[in-house]
């Protein structure tokens, strides 16, 4: 992994055909990234089925093996192996860790490594992660007693760690974030005393899942389980994963599936935790056809395919503060959705889309009116006018995995055909998007 971005290649985009047939989205990124690090610091091995092998988790990945953890390589099809080396294996590494355009990367690492004492650490990206918010995990480490150097008195990276002994508060967090609560749950795990996590709305709780299976004592409580506490002196124990189809990678296909006419698309094996399908719940109120069956539990996680089929009047939306922790990744493709609908979508208290990949918001109105949409941008949102017909034209993802996939799939409603540049940085997430394009291509 580099720390410049090497995504410079652009894609034609054919408008036009639909789309049909199965498709398998690859492993969940949030659990896949949480299966590598908690599988590190667990006792014995761990062995991880599905992991995402995309870019995000590969730098997950080889942090950790800089820290000292033996990994076996991630590829397509094969079973992970994780070694783990217990609660205080870690060892000081002698280079940079290089997190790649991983926020959950740079975020969950900070606190695996705060309680680490006298171990010193430095975090680094690429350009886009070096301009991410890091302070929001920086600052409530800090009541725990950490030391979190970095640019713009510790926002920004590089950034520095100087592993100190902690100890466990009770800690509100300011905004409802996986990450920051993720953080701190891994640094309760080697604090002095409890620790209790209170969030402002539930975010998704993957780390609370995989956590108690792998034996660690946490509790969840409070009203919708914002409320985690963790002890620590537990050792985690191995864990065999196996790891969901992603639901916000399967999104791109729901929507496809949903406004291309003519197209029926069935994503099988996808993830369906509640604190994620905020799409679906949305889809539904759009009108759309969505049929979800075979529904399961596999490694703790409920699991069902979705079948997505054209429909050809939806109803425009509004997704607003209780919902947005549960679709926060999907907003980019419920845009291009928001272009088709009947009548005025609104996107609003959705301010933590400007601190992404890159600031998603005025990277899809810039990209979508360029191709004809008519979109007004507000500090927190989008107001988005439906029924606008896009036409085929020079587009560019600016860096951002999700804007990449969002835009191909506006690119086949468009008249005429499109070339979509810094295309290949759907790698990010998944490395088999445009395979699959063409594979549900008619
Ligand atoms: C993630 C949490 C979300 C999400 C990101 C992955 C995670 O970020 O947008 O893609 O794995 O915890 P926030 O925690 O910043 O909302």
């Amino acid at each position: 992994m580099s720390s410049t971005n090497s995504h410079s290649s652009s894609r034609k985009l054919k408008a036009g055909g639909s789309l049909a047939g199965k498709v398998q989205v690859p492993g969940d990124k949030s659990i896949s990234h949480r299966a590598l690090l908690f599988g590190a610091i667990a006792e014995g091995l761990t062995t991880v089925e599905g992991l995402l092998p995309a870019e995000d988790p590969i730098s997950t990945a080889s942090c950790l093996r800089s820290l000292g953890v033996h990994i076996s390589p991630i590829q397509k099809g094969q079973i992970v192996q994780i070694e783990g080396v217990g609660l205080d294996g870690l060892k000081e590494p002698t280079e940079i860790l290089d997190c790649g355009n991983s926020g959950t990367t740079m975020r969950l690492m900070l606190g695996l490594l705060v309680g680490r004492e006298a171990k010193h650490f430095v975090l680094t990206g690429d350009q886009s992660l070096r301009n991410r918010p890091m302070k929001r995990v920086g600052q409530p480490l800090k009541l725990m007693g950490a030391q979190v150097r970095g640019r713009s008195n510790g926002n920004f990276a590089p950034l520095s760690v100087l592993g100190q002994k902690i100890h466990g508060a009770v800690i509100g967090t300011p905004v409802a974030s996986a990450q920051v609560k993720s953080a701190i749950l891994l640094a309760a795990l080697n604090a002095e005393g409890s620790t209790t996590v209170i969030e402002p709305a539930h975010s998704r709780d993957h780390s609370e899942r995989m956590l108690k299976a792998f034996g660690a004592n946490l509790e969840v409580g409070g009203e919708m389980g914002r409320h985690i506490s963790v002890s620590p002196g537990v050792s985690l124990k191995g864990q065999s994963i196996v790891v969901p189809g992603d639901i916000s990678s399967a999104a791109f296909w729901l929507i496809a599936g949903s406004i291309i006419p003519g197209s029926e698309i069935t994503v099988e094996n996808v993830g369906l935790n509640p604190t994620r399908t905020g799409i679906i719940e949305i889809m539904k109120t759009m009108g759309a056809s969505i049929e979800i069956f075979n529904q399961r539990q596999v490694a703790g996680e409920p699991v069902g395919d979705i079948k997505a089929s054209y429909v050809n009047q939806l109803m425009p939306f509004k997704i607003g503060a209780d919902i947005i922790p549960r679709l926060v990744d999907e907003i980019p493709i419920l845009s291009v959705a928001a272009c088709c609908c009947d009548g005025v979508s609104h996107i609003t208290n959705a301010s933590e889309l400007r601190v992404k990949e890159t600031d998603r918001l005025a990277v899809m109105k810039r990209q979508l009116t360029t191709m004809g949409a008519k979109i007004e941008e507000h500090s927190d949102g989008l107001t988005i006018y439906g029924k606008t017909k896009l036409f085929g034209t020079n587009i560019d993802s600016e860096t951002d995995h999700r804007v990449a996939m969002s835009l191909a799939v506006a690119s086949l409603i468009a008249n005429g055909d499109s070339t979509l540049s810094r295309a290949d940085v759907s790698a990010v997430s998944y490395p088999d998007f445009w395979k699959d394009l063409d594979h549900l291509r008619h």
